[in-house]
């Protein structure tokens, strides 16, 4: 029987060893936790990196690695601690990263990474083919694994593959500094349908193909040697109903059931009759804007002082790439910008700002999504953002304000969230106020209609239209 075989840098599993004993974890990033549920409904193998170095693992524990490995329907792709310096930290984030998001000054090109990407993307082929048989599918995920699908369909050009890029694909003016820029065109052009978030990446990435490999573009199909390729955007979504119904379960749940982070949350919320709480939840990355917000935040309650003592800011920021020193930084300047601003205005029985630093379960996100009133989601860049969506999914009351970035890829289906510039702090603040005091009526319209889009277009339907195009592109091919 044919199946798909998923490839992503990042397995949904992660694997830690210490003394000879494995533990495992969930993957955080929208690309995991959207993708974990198609891989769980169908029949598939995920292909990835389990988060171990080779030099790690011993023979005692390759085993155990190798049965949760298996048990998870997946396949492991060998990465050396030299892997992981060059390609993972190194041409993965400190290039691509930060060149397809705009911050060109984080950008590095080292030749020596570059190198290194090649040799790992090919490590991922000789992966893939050891698995893949005729009649599977083939989907490829994201910014990690650009040359893939060319490294792929040069040994099997009969096997239909799809690539998604889960971050934004830049405009050309940047992406034309990029010194590999036709290797990483041409590596992507081995795949069948390419897909991205928003119709301005495909538009960038269409633009590119033309300006930069001169090849010919029909709308969105692309002539290359005997093939067509087909571009398109589809914008991810969520398993909307895991969401919606773990928020009705929290709803009904009875004192005892509730979590110590529940009961915190509780005590500031029935502090006072008008106690209010806004959330931010991200990886800690430079992307998403989080001094920016901090700053607005302080702003805000210099311009609006009735809200000191009554609005609590909860921040959970979730450790990343900390071996990257923007992210280094950015821990520092986010610890001084928290500490600055609970100096400044906390009283006895009140602190502006909690700040989480670790990632939380499941469960804890509900607690943290269903209790606060607004939701701040203020990124520099983002391709789309899957906690906005998650916090519209699980307000069952129809009630809460979305405050959301116009630099996320989300933005562009979220109409009926307030709208930000997140570099204008001046109207984040005004429209901090705006949510604050948003009638429940009007609550009620905004995420009704975005509740419903949601539903409608969730992460199963959007795994569903990509893999519908991608049987049509092998049609139009022969
Ligand atoms: N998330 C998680 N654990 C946490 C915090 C967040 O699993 O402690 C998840 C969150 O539910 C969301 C994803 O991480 O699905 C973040 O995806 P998003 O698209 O917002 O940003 P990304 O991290 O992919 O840039
Ligand atoms: C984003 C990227 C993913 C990545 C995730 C977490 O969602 O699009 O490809 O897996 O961040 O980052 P990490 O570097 O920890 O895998």
């Amino acid at each position: 029987m044919s199946k798909t075989i998923i490839i992503s840098n990042r397995l949904p599993l992660q694997i830690k060893i210490e003394e000879d004993e494995i533990s495992v974890s969930q993957s955080v990033g929208g690309l995991a936790t959207g993708m974990k549920s198609v891989h769980e409904d169908g029949d598939s193998l995920w292909i990835g990196w389990s988060g171990l170095t080779e030099e790690e693992i011993t023979d005692t524990t390759r085993d155990k690695v190798q049965k949760e490995i298996e048990k998870n329907k997946c396949a492991m792709v060998p990465l050396s601690e030299d892997d992981v310096d060059h390609f993972y930290y190194g041409f993965s984030n400190k290039t691509l990263w930060p060149l397809f998001h705009y911050f060109m000054e984080y950008t590095t090109f080292e030749q020596e990474n570059w190198e290194s990407y090649k040799r790992v993307n090919q490590k991922f082929a000789d992966v893939v083919l050891d698995h893949v048989e005729d009649g599977d599918t083939i989907w490829v995920h994201d910014y990690q694994l650009l040359l893939l699908p060319n490294y792929i369909k040069q040994k099997k050009p009969d096997t239909n593959i799809g690539f998604f890029l889960h971050i934004p694909f830049p405009s050309y003016e940047v992406f034309r500094t990029f010194p590999w820029r036709e290797e990483v065109l041409e590596g992507m052009l081995g795949a069948d349908l390419i897909g991205f978030h928003t119709y301005d990446y495909e538009r960038h990435f269409l633009s590119c193909v033309r300006r930069l490999i001169h090849l010919e573009t029909n709308f969105n199909e692309i002539s290359y040697d005997d093939r067509i390729i087909k571009v398109d955007s589809f914008p991810m979504g969520i398993d909307y109903d895991k969401f919606y119904n773990a928020a009705l379960a929290h709803e009904n749940m009875n004192g005892d059931e509730k979590s110590d982070i529940q009961k915190r949350l509780d005590e500031h919320l029935y502090s006072s009759d008008d106690a209010k709480m806004i959330l931010s939840i991200d990886r800690l990355d430079y992307t998403k804007g989080i001094p920016n917000r901090i700053k607005a935040f302080e702003y805000f309650l210099e311009k609006y002082p009735e809200y000191q003592q009554k609005v609590r800011l909860i921040m959970l920021a979730v450790p990343s790439r900390s071996n990257v020193p923007q992210y280094q930084l950015l821990k520092r300047e986010t610890d001084e910008l928290v500490g600055r601003i609970n100096g400044k205005f906390s009283t006895v029985s009140w602190t502006p700002v909690w700040y989480f630093y670790r990632s939380l379960p499941f469960d804890n996100l509900i607690d943290l999504y269903t209790s606060c009133d607004v939701a701040m989601i203020t990124p520099i860049r983002d391709g789309m953002n899957l906690v906005a969506k998650e916090y519209v999914a699980t307000r069952v009351k129809q009630d809460g304000v979305l405050v959301l970035s116009e630099m996320a890829g989300a933005s562009k289906e979220m109409n009926e969230a307030l709208l930000i510039n997140p570099n204008n702090f001046e109207a984040i603040a005004d429209k901090l106020k705006q949510a604050l005091e948003m009638p429940k009526e009007e609550q009620k319209e905004r995420i009704t209609s975005m509740q419903a889009r949601l539903k409608r277009y969730s992460v199963e339907k959007w795994a569903e239209e990509f893999f519908t195009a991608l049987n049509t592109s092998k049609t139009v091919r022969n």
